[in-house]
């Protein structure tokens, strides 16, 4: 068999599916996603700024699997009313997509607006509501001006002025037509990526520093961003806005491993998630004891974890609209041994909380080790989400299989499918998601992996000038699946 008719079958065998009725409920909002390095191109056209992930990419081609960068990529800045045909075709609700900060303000400061990167976010804008499909607008999706990262970046508090400045330029131009948004997209891979792991933009090793520096600010940045669009735009514009974290669902590998799968919730959820939506705020109390523990283990006489004032833990706290989460897969941990070597999180163990990661053997596997498919991890997911932080509204923000770029691509197809059902069992059992969002529209620069991995619902031939975009299998079945409002019966 193959891996998804494993999981198809778990999926007949776990609900009464007979009697299940597998349609959404009425409302419910399709759509998928792009970001804009990934897509864009165009990385010096007219005014635009130097991105981190130009600099990464053009200083460091040997971090990048294929030396590749995203110079062009899709040349979604040429060719976004071919996106816009494709999503049309797919018959999307929304579009997701993010603004490129050095393109809108190519020096990073709000004191100078690009008249050019105005310009093309207004025709894609535009371009979507003509056709009716909305803009679900992310502002910041990793690509930082390079000369914020020349003052720090992400680490120097300060971010939290220059954000929510650019934040505010956003709402200012493009407010009047964009309802939805997120601040920031997967906080996890712009702290714990850069500074726990060394890797991708700006690929600079600071585990006991870095990360938890540029942990804390993001939480500021975001909640400064969302109280601008909330004291100055909310009520004219009545738009909803939110950040949007990259969570995997954590079991426990042996019956000892419980509280150290809940600690695990708690670091890679908790960090980016407590703060800004639990009813008390601040940092999850039971990471935060560790870190400080961590902090004297390593000869520091107090915590490098940064503590929060009484005074940001209010600014922070409730400064969202609804959840929204990227999910892609599950792990498992344990606790390590005594002198057992553990690689970095996120691509190896989590240090920090003493664990080991590892896979279920029936968690099939894809070509991107990171990601155990595990649907019903989605679910309890959610269920966990509204257990700590009580009943919202949640979006996915995010889900997708990585290939190496087959056209039919059933393997895909499923992944999308099982994950669509652990969605209506959710919302059967009383988790109130309104949105689905497939990662990703088309093949893209997918950072450290270069082309080599492909995402896409459509194909992109990244050999060909013209970049000709062609649909997949998975193309025709999630436009079945728009058009029906419904999936298929089993
Ligand atoms: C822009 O970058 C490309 C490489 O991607 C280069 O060939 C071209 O000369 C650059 N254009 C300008 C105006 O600097
Ligand atoms: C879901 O949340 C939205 C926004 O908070 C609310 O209007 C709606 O009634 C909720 N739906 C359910 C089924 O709880």
């Amino acid at each position: 068999m193959a891996w998804y008719q494993v999981l198809v079958l778990g999926a007949l065998l776990s609900v009464s599916w007979c009697t299940e009725d597998w349609t959404f409920p009425p409302g419910f909002k399709f759509g998928a996603a792009t970001s804009a390095y990934q897509v864009e191109g165009a990385w010096n056209v007219s005014d635009k700024g130097e991105s981190i992930w130009d600099r990464y990419t053009h200083t460091r081609p040997e971090d990048i699997a294929d030396g590749s960068n995203g110079d062009v990529a899709c040349d979604s800045y040429n060719l976004w009313q071919t996106d816009i045909d494709n999503m049309v075709d797919l018959g999307l609700h929304y579009y997701r997509f993010s603004i490129s900060w050095s393109r809108l303000l190519p020096n990073g400061f709000a004191n100078k607006i690009s008249e050019d990167g105005a310009r093309y976010y207004n025709n894609l804008i535009d371009g979507l509501l003509e056709k009716g499909i909305e803009p679900l607008v992310t502002l910041y999706h990793w690509d930082l001006p390079q000369n914020l990262q020349d003052l720090g970046g992400w680490t120097n508090p300060l971010i939290a002025d220059w954000f929510s400045d650019y934040a505010r330029v956003a709402y200012s131009l493009f407010g009047d037509r964009v309802k939805m948004w997120l601040t920031i997209n997967e906080p996890m891979a712009i702290c714990d990526v850069p500074y726990n792991a060394g890797a991708w933009a700006p690929g600079i090793l600071s585990p006991d520093h870095g990360t938890h520096l540029c942990n804390k600010n993001l939480l500021l940045a975001h909640a400064k961003a969302y109280r601008v669009y909330d004291e100055e735009f909310r009520a004219m514009y009545n738009g909803e806005i939110s950040l949007s974290n990259i969570l995997f669902w954590f079991e426990p590998w042996t019956e000892d491993d419980h509280d150290l799968a809940e600690l695990a919730i708690q670091y890679c959820a908790g960090r980016y998630s407590h703060a800004i939506y639990s009813k008390e705020g601040g940092w999850p109390p039971a990471i935060e004891k560790i870190m400080e523990e961590n902090s004297k283990k390593k000869g520091y006489s107090k915590s490098n974890f940064p503590a929060f004032t009484q005074e940001e833990i209010e600014f922070i706290k409730g400064t969202f609209d609804y959840f929204a989460l990227n999910f892609y897969g599950a792990m498992l941990v344990r606790a390590a041994e005594e002198g057992e070597q553990l690689g970095p999180w996120p691509f190896g163990d989590i240090p920090d909380i003493n664990a080991v990661i590892g896979y279920r053997p029936e968690w099939p596997e894809n070509i991107v080790s990171i990601l155990g498919i595990y649907p019903e991890g989605l679910r309890k997911q959610l269920h966990w989400l509204k257990e700590n932080y009580g009943d919202m509204k949640f979006l996915i923000t995010e889900n997708g299989y990585p290939t190496r770029g087959e056209p039919n691509d059933q393997d895909r197809i499923e992944y999308i499918e099982v994950h669509l059902r652990e969605i209506l069992l959710a919302i059967k059992e009383g988790i109130n998601l309104t949105h689905y969002t497939v990662w990703s529209l088309m093949d893209n620069f997918e950072w450290a992996d270069g082309y080599g991995t492909r995402f896409g619902l459509y194909e992109v031939d990244f050999n060909d000038p013209l970049r000709p975009r062609t649909p997949r299998d998975s193309a025709a079945f999630y436009a079945k699946v728009i058009k029906n409002h419904a999936l298929d019966e089993e």
